[in-house]
């Protein structure tokens, strides 16, 4: 079995969707609301458990009722929970989300997920040491990412940076990561670059392979040379909340298999997850991605 270890966040959601998004100073009538499980980590744990690895999640929870429901959450999806923490005096992450026409706002209060601290990361070596991949994004504080990065790279485990949300990185330990994995956007601030530099051109400069989304359009992925393009497979898009996670989790599990087969399952996986609404709502399974490949051709 594909042993993945998550380092993350976990957050609730707090989802309304709208016909449109409000401007400040405005209120109108939503159509529905949800309270569901999210958080980068979270998400990207449940998506590589529902697609057959065995998972284990780093990460931290407050003692509230959000806590203890995304406590339940996770463990009905089998997703390990021995190095998650419930931290006293503290809230567990939210997520406000608002979502109109298939696309999102989201305002996220860590709480818990700020105090994710390096040594809960080092107090797992053995369990990292074991994992086929490790997936980290930066919800959590930079310097427990750097360490899982370090960490990771010391022991011969492949890390997958998924640099959300973005900021600039040193680049002496980003380049330890096996891949980083932005869009555009995160990667033109990830490497302090214009925002309108063509995005094969910061491929071709990065410190590191990229394999880099586009949503509907697919990914690119290279590791030197000419980035090379996988197409997106078209679906109708409902949320696109969490689309990212179910590719950074799927690539993790079939990354086995080869980049250019991991990449195409990837996007597969994260255009099933956009046709229901909240992040891990369209998560798919090991066997629903093969179908829609099947399908797909
Ligand atoms: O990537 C999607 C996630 O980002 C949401 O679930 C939300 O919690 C935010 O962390
Ligand atoms: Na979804």
């Amino acid at each position: 079995m594909t042993r993945i270890v998550v380092v993350g966040s976990i957050n609730m959601d707090l989802v309304t969707q709208a016909p449109r998004f409000v401007g400040p100073g405005e209120t109108i009538l939503g159509d529905r609301f949800l309270t569901v499980p999210g958080g980068k980590g979270a998400n990207q744990a449940v998506a590589a458990a529902r697609l057959g690895a065995e998972v284990a999640l780093i990460g931290a929870l407050g003692r509230d009722a959000f806590g203890d429901q995304l406590h339940a959450g996770l463990a009905a999806e089998r997703v390990g929970l021995d190095h998650v923490t419930r931290l006293d005096g503290s809230a567990s992450g939210t997520a406000s989300i608002t979502v109109a026409g298939g696309e999102n706002q989201i305002i996220v209060v860590p709480a818990a997920n700020a105090r994710v601290a390096p040594a809960q990361v080092e107090a797992a070596q053995s369990l990292i040491g074991r994992a086929d991949a490790v997936l980290v994004q930066m919800e959590i504080p930079l310097e427990t990412v750097e360490a899982t990065v370090r960490l990771g790279h010391r022991l011969g485990v492949p890390v997958i940076l998924n640099p959300a949300p973005a900021q600039k990185l040193p680049i002496d330990w980003l380049q330890l990561a096996r891949y980083v994995t932005p869009n555009q956007h995160e990667l033109a601030i990830l490497l302090g670059a214009d925002l309108h530099e063509d995005f094969r051109d910061l491929m071709r400069r990065s410190p590191c392979p990229v394999v880099l989304t586009r949503g509907g359009e697919g990914a690119w992925y290279g590791d030197g040379g000419d980035p090379v393009h996988q197409h997106g497979f078209s679906v109708e898009v409902v949320d696109s909340t969490g689309a990212g996670d179910t590719f950074n989790a799927a690539l993790a599990v079939f990354l086995k298999d080869g980049l250019p087969e991991a990449v195409r399952k990837a996007c597969a996986a994260a255009a099933l997850s956009v046709t229901r609404l909240g992040a891990q709502g369209g998560m798919p399974s090991l066997g629903e991605v093969d179908a829609f490949l099947r399908q797909a051709g």
